[in-house]
């Protein structure tokens, strides 16, 4: 079978590969690959800047953001064939820490986790995969391919999740949310702060563009959308909640000076370092200490995260969600995938030529 694999910390060394079938052990799924989405974590890989191949292997199967459908399932495992599922990326640590211990393995305490497509362990970009079925996720029929969504939901479900445990810190009752960066993550962000249950939050989206696809995609939420920099928007708007998904440097620092009072800021933006910028450490500090601030890092997810992923994309509507999907690509030209184009929100990989 076709797989997509690249030699990690190796520049240009994406290829479609011929491997074994994949032979499930006991627990595992096996599951026909429908789609993978590309993120930007997948574009290092492919640049040679991160990943990981398993054991003593050079070669790492891509693919993390996964849809497919089952195969063949062991009797009690909840799962059955024919089933649209999602593969968990993360895996506990061996140790297991604490976290992982709990069940936490998003929150790893040790680094020694693995992830599927990216750190240790195959991924799921090829046209048959096996997971352990308590690593699997069932997909809302109804959803088809929008399921390779599920993936980057669970990670903003999580980065909810944990604004909400922190705001609990004290009386939180959020009226603006700002989110930076409108690509899949932060319009994903922008989603789901629009579903809160009874909460009327006000939800505005900044991103650099001016045209393509989202302006209109962050209206079409029913939220505003800014293209004029933090600093414009945080003066007028005063987020109480900002959640940061571009990973660029000013923004980053803009986003923890520019916040309301108790504000929370989230980052999500997994940054390429190697850019320096001169900061008044005193006044940023003095401003977070001042305020009550809280300013921290999200990645990754756990079941319960993928499982209010799916319900919030279950409750969302499907054409909103179609059209995060920018780009579909056949396994066979996967490299284009991996090129930025202009309009690009979310592009897909396609593992098969079946429909979902
Ligand atoms: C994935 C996460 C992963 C992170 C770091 C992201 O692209 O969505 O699941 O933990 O990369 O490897």
């Amino acid at each position: 079978m076709r797989a997509l694999t690249v030699v990690p910390g190796e520049r240009d060394s994406l290829e479609v590969s011929e491997l074994p079938e994949p032979e499930p052990g006991p627990g595992d799924l096996l599951v026909d690959g429908i789609a993978v989405g590309v993120c930007g974590t997948d574009k290092d890989i492919v640049a040679g800047e991160y990943g990981e191949a398993p054991g003593t292997g050079h070669r790492l199967v891509l693919g993390h953001e996964s849809l497919g459908r089952v195969r063949q399932a062991p009797t009690g495992s909840g799962f059955r064939p024919g089933d649209l599922v999602a593969g968990v990326v993360r895996r506990p640590d061996p140790e297991p820490c604490g976290a992982c211990a709990h069940g936490e393995f998003d929150m790893c305490r040790n680094g020694r986790y693995t992830e599927r497509g990216i750190k240790g362990h195959h991924g799921y970009a090829s046209e048959r995969w096996t997971v352990d079925a308590d690593y699997a996720v069932r997909v809302d029929d109804e959803l088809g391919e929008l399921g390779v969504l599920v993936e980057p939901a669970s990670v903003v479900a999580k980065a909810w999740e944990q604004i909400d445990r922190i705001g609990a810190r004290s009386w939180f009752e959020p009226a603006r949310v700002l989110v930076t960066g409108a690509g899949p993550i932060g319009l994903l962000a922008a989603l789901l702060a629009t579903q809160r249950a009874g909460a009327d939050l006000d939800v505005h989206v900044l991103d650099q563009v001016t045209d393509g696809p989202k302006p209109e995609l962050v209206t079409g939420l029913g939220a505003t959308y800014h293209h004029r920099g933090l600093d414009d928007v945080a003066d007028r708007i005063r987020p109480d909640v900002i959640v940061e998904a571009t990973g660029a440097g000013p923004v980053v620092l803009d986003a923890m000076r520019r916040n309301a009072a108790c504000g929370i800021v989230c980052l999500t933006g997994v940054s390429s370092g190697g850019r320096r910028f001169e900061i008044d450490a005193g006044a940023l500090n003095r401003a977070i200490v001042l305020e009550n601030d809280v300013v921290f890092g999200s990645v990754n997810a756990n079941l319960r995260h993928y499982r209010l992923a799916t319900e919030a994309l279950a409750k969302a509507d499907p054409a909103w969600l179609a059209g995060v999907i920018t780009r579909r690509v056949p396994l066979a030209e996967a490299a284009t995938a991996f090129t930025t184009r202009r309009d690009d929100v979310k592009v897909v990989l396609t593992l098969s030529d079946q429909p979902s």
